[in-house]
């Protein structure tokens, strides 16, 4: 019983990890985006995780984490200017993320597909407007 329930364990991780290698681009040939989603697979996928284009470098767990994980864009929105930010400077901190890997057109493209579609799984949290009172 064990192993008949180990085996069924070990056949769904292979299918969902055989599902997540055979991923591709999700963006439309035909869209505008499509050149920067190419664009992102090809420079940015292996440490940055976007399911749109089938990236998976984001750290998984605080296990197997490893020093060139960045953020996960399914979850971090960036607009424009702070993936053109990121792409010029090397991320936020300039440590790890290497500087300039796209320039000029490419950047830019990179950095209008990302803000369309970084950001999409993030989690809606309730908020309440608070009028701050001096009196
Ligand atoms: C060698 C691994 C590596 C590659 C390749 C890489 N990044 Fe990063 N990136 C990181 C790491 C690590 C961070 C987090 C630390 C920091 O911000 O400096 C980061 C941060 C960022 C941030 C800031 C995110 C935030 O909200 O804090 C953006 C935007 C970004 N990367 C976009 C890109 C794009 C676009 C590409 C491809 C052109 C790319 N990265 C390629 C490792 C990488």
């Amino acid at each position: 019983m064990r192993v008949a329930a180990t085996t069924m364990v070990l056949f769904a991780c292979a299918a969902v990890l055989g599902a997540c290698g055979s991923q591709g681009i999700k963006v439309a040939k035909t869209s505008p985006y499509h050149h920067g989603a190419v664009l992102f697979r090809d420079h940015c996928s292996g440490c940055h995780t976007l399911s749109v284009v089938g990236a998976q470098g984001s750290a998984t767990s605080i296990a197997n984490r490893v020093k060139t994980n960045g953020p996960n864009f399914n979850i971090r929105k960036e607009n424009v200017e702070q993936a053109l930010y990121a792409i010029r400077n090397g991320g936020f901190s300039g440590a790890i993320m290497p500087e300039n890997i796209v320039v000029g057109p490419n950047a830019q493209a990179v950095a209008s597909f990302l803000a369309r579609y970084s950001g999409v799984q993030a989690q809606k949290v309730p908020s309440t407007n608070i009028t701050l009172s001096t009196k």
